[in-house]
């Protein structure tokens, strides 16, 4: 980040003050104004209710350029890594900001595979869940417990131990979100097997059982592996930031990946790729999609196209491409036709020439198709977004350590438009009306 020669003057047209406020420039992407010293200068706070024209930190790890619709992890576009990388790889580059040599990445898969298995003491909090209980709620309880469990990682001040903290979370994550799902069916919990990949033993972990031999289908394990890599970070978005957030406090790991969890879990955020199969099987027909294309342009309605629209991407999502893409081979692969995959594709058509999601430059982000996949290989609807949570874990951590290793860092604190009442004398109860 450099400070430009420009700046921006701010002219207070009441007591005619002027304020000239830096203006800095990052590698790429718009220049920003900064507002620091605004407050003390001039008594002024900034009203911006969700982030809009707000950075709130600077980061070397994800770039997007909404209008472009491009997507770069270090430097990488995503369309690259999907196609030629893993997630292992991309996970090592998005936490250590280069690829990995061969004797890096090697390495680096041993040393997240040391981690894979759970303090046993751990599998008895599931039994304290009801069966039925949604997979996000278990993950946020079971992930923050882990910090009643991982003693010698919470020292937040020592770079080894946030290390194995963050080695600890990219490798427990399939194994807690394998469990949440084997608790919800009455199966026997799977033990992660570490001549697996990381997919691959995902997939064990969750569709394996302890009486069989558990044989990888490598069409779905490289499946997995993408959507993984395209859900692993994704710059300053809503569970980031809540990440970012909790951690400023000095908040331990484990506790503000929990809070990034819970954060993800909305039907604005993560939770959209549960709500887009919903809303697919609630059309149930091609030939009903215009009268539910009315309703969505209805405000009164209060419907909206689920798996569309962005608040960074007012272009094509790249991921959605790559997603859309997967989907239909994953379907040919394994010569499943989803009368949903027609619906959507049909959706997706009418929606893009529609003049409402045009002007608003709407169009599908990365949930719209990879529900779909998901269903085809088996994951029940409720667990979509606890895969999105293992797969963002990489990105929340790295977004943490960032932020701790930053020297500007402070504890986030925003400030507010106060609209309530004025200071007023206290009412005694009997006086009230
Ligand atoms: N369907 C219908 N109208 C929409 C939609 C949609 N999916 N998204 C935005 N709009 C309209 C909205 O009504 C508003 O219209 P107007 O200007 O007339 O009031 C305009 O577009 C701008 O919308 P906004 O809500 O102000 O935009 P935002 O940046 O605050 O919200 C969003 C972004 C993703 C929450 C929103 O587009 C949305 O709710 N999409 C559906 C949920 C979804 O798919 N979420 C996943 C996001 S990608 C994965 C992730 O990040 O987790």
């Amino acid at each position: 980040m450099t400070q430009t020669k420009s700046s921006v003057t701010l002219v207070d047209n009441q007591s005619g003050k002027k304020y000239e406020l830096p203006v800095l420039s990052g590698a790429i992407g718009p220049q920003v104004i900064d507002v620091r010293k605004l407050y003390t200068d001039s008594g002024y706070f900034t009203y911006d209710p969700g982030y809009t024209s707000t950075g709130a930190c600077k980061s070397k790890i994800t770039y997007i350029d909404g209008d472009e619709g491009v997507l770069l992890h270090r430097g990488y576009a995503i369309e690259d890594l999907a196609e030629h990388s893993d997630f292992m790889e991309v996970a090592y580059l998005i936490l250590k900001g280069e690829l990995p040599n061969k004797a890096e990445k090697a390495k680096f898969e041993r040393d997240v595979t040391l981690h894979t298995m759970l303090h046993e003491q751990i599998n008895r909090f599931f039994s304290g869940f009801r069966r039925d209980a949604h997979p996000m709620a278990v993950m946020c309880g079971v992930v923050g417990a882990l910090s009643a469990f991982y003693h010698d990682s919470l020292d937040i001040s020592d770079p080894h131990q946030r290390m194995i903290a963050s080695y600890r979370l990219i490798a427990k994550m399939p194994t807690i979100a394998a469990m949440a799902y084997k608790y919800s069916i009455g199966q026997p919990f799977m033990y992660p097997r570490n001549d697996l990949g990381y997919a691959e033993n995902f997939l064990q972990m969750t569709f394996g059982v302890p009486c069989e031999p558990y044989k990888p289908n490598p069409v779905l394990s490289k499946a997995m592996d993408k959507i993984f890599i395209l859900h692993a970070d994704h710059e300053q978005n809503a569970s980031t930031s809540t990440v970012r957030l909790a951690g400023s406090s000095g908040a331990n790991p484990f506790a503000c990946i929990a809070a990034g969890i819970a954060t993800l879990w909305g039907p604005a955020h993560g939770g959209a790729n549960e709500a887009v199969l919903k809303m697919l099987a609630e059309i149930g027909s091609k030939d009903r999609i215009p009268e539910f294309i009315k309703r969505v342009k209805d405000k009164n309605e209060g419907v909206r196209l689920m798996g569309f629209g962005h608040r960074v991407y007012k272009n094509y999502d790249p991921r959605a491409k790559v997603m859309s893409a997967t989907c239909k081979a994953v379907l040919g692969e394994l010569g499943v036709s989803d009368p949903l995959l027609e619906i959507a594709v049909e959706l997706e058509r009418i929606a893009l020439q529609d003049e409402y999601f045009v002007s608003k430059k709407l169009y599908p982000n990365v949930d719209f198709y990879s529900g779909i996949i998901l269903k085809a290989m088996g994951f029940p609807v409720a667990m979509f977004t606890a895969l999105f949570a293992l797969a963002r874990t990489v990105g929340w951590i790295a977004q943490w350590n960032e932020m701790i290793e930053d020297p500007e860092q402070k504890i986030g604190r925003p400030r507010q438009l106060y609209t309530g009442a004025s200071k007023r004398p206290f009412v005694a109860i009997e006086k009230r009306a």
